[in-house]
């Protein structure tokens, strides 16, 4: 499909990778999403790559949609869930994956609530790695399928405003979207209260609006994210009323923007906390169109990585 390689063998976060990179994945996606739209939705790519999805946080969207891109390309797949396993009688981490490795898995896509889990193995195994989320720290697939839904709808991602709105402090999704879009050439602003902003935030070349209707009527597209209630051991708002009377997009601040901006979720929605219903299921939500274009995306990374199988 493409003679272009990646500069790297692991997906481990977006901050490791190059906008040639991203650029060789969105082209590739193209192809893919074509592939996933006709009658018959598979290829052969990947016919001799075992992949194993090792699931040790909780997850629909990303598992489904990388199971999906496994089957679609015709690789064979194993999934492990950390809840019915045996990480659950004191197994390690490293000890969990070489068994599984001993098995002949070529590919390893992991989901795990440690920072820097896959940089661990990605220095004791061979296998390619992807992350498909660690901790808060990133989710890179998330951050290129959005880019890549971002491109298809108001076009090349150079000087385009982003916003992203909520938890900034406890989201993973907002990292990677911060590095993805800037190696792009993307402007990005962050916008919720103060207590869910970190401070360095600001070091990373990120612009600040702790005011809702400016932040939304300086963007061309607001990607909202969810109150990371699990992963918050004290209380950063008061309620999830009072954030929703704030930070909440809903039709009434959309009609107060005055221009037709692009609304988009990574889900899970907590809806009428930051989207209500009306503007999550309107012409404006992209919501559905980054779900489809998950599939394509992760398609196109794991046969990317797939060509650099055994490379050091
Ligand atoms: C996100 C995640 O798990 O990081 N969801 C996703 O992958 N689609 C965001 C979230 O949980 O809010």
């Amino acid at each position: 499909m493409s003679t272009k390689q990646l500069s790297t063998k692991h997906l481990l976060g977006i901050k490791y990778i190059t906008s040639d990179d991203a650029k060789l994945i969105f082209k590739t996606a193209d192809s893919f999403k074509e592939v996933i739209n006709r009658p018959i939705k598979k290829v052969p790519s990947l016919r001799d790559v075992t992949i194993a999805n090792l699931f040790y946080e909780n997850s629909t969207r990303t598992k489904l949609s990388f199971e999906l891109a496994e089957k679609r390309l015709s690789a064979d797949v194993i999934n492990f869930s950390a809840s019915s396993s045996s990480v659950k009688k004191g197994e390690t981490l490293l000890d969990t994956v070489n068994n599984i490795l001993s098995m002949k898995v070529d590919m390893v896509v992991m989901r795990h609530p440690a920072p820097g889990a896959h940089h661990f193995l990605a220095q004791h195994i061979d296998a390619n790695i992807i992350n498909a989320g660690d901790g808060t720290h990133e989710h890179p697939t998330q951050a290129l399928l959005d880019a890549y839904s971002i491109r298809e709808t108001i076009g090349d991602l150079h000087g385009k405003k982003i916003v992203i709105i909520g938890d900034i402090t406890h989201s993973r999704v907002a990292l990677s979207n911060i590095f993805c879009l800037q190696k792009l050439g993307a402007r990005v602003k962050v916008c919720g209260p103060p207590t869910l902003i970190p401070k360095y935030i600001k070091s990373l070349g990120v612009e600040v609006e702790y005011n809702l209707l400016k932040a939304l009527k300086w963007c061309d597209v607001a990607n909202i994210l969810r109150i990371q209630l699990e992963r918050q051991d004290i209380k950063f708002i008061p309620s999830l009323r009072e954030y929703a009377l704030y930070y909440g997009v809903n039709k009434k601040v959309l009609d107060q923007v005055g221009k037709d901006i692009v609304i988009m979720h990574p889900g899970p929605i907590n809806r009428g906390v930051e989207l209500s219903s009306d503007v999550a299921d309107s012409d404006q939500s992209i919501i559905l169109q980054q779900v489809e274009n998950g599939v394509a995306v992760r398609m196109a990374v794991l046969y990317l990585l797939a060509d650099r199988r055994g490379d050091r």
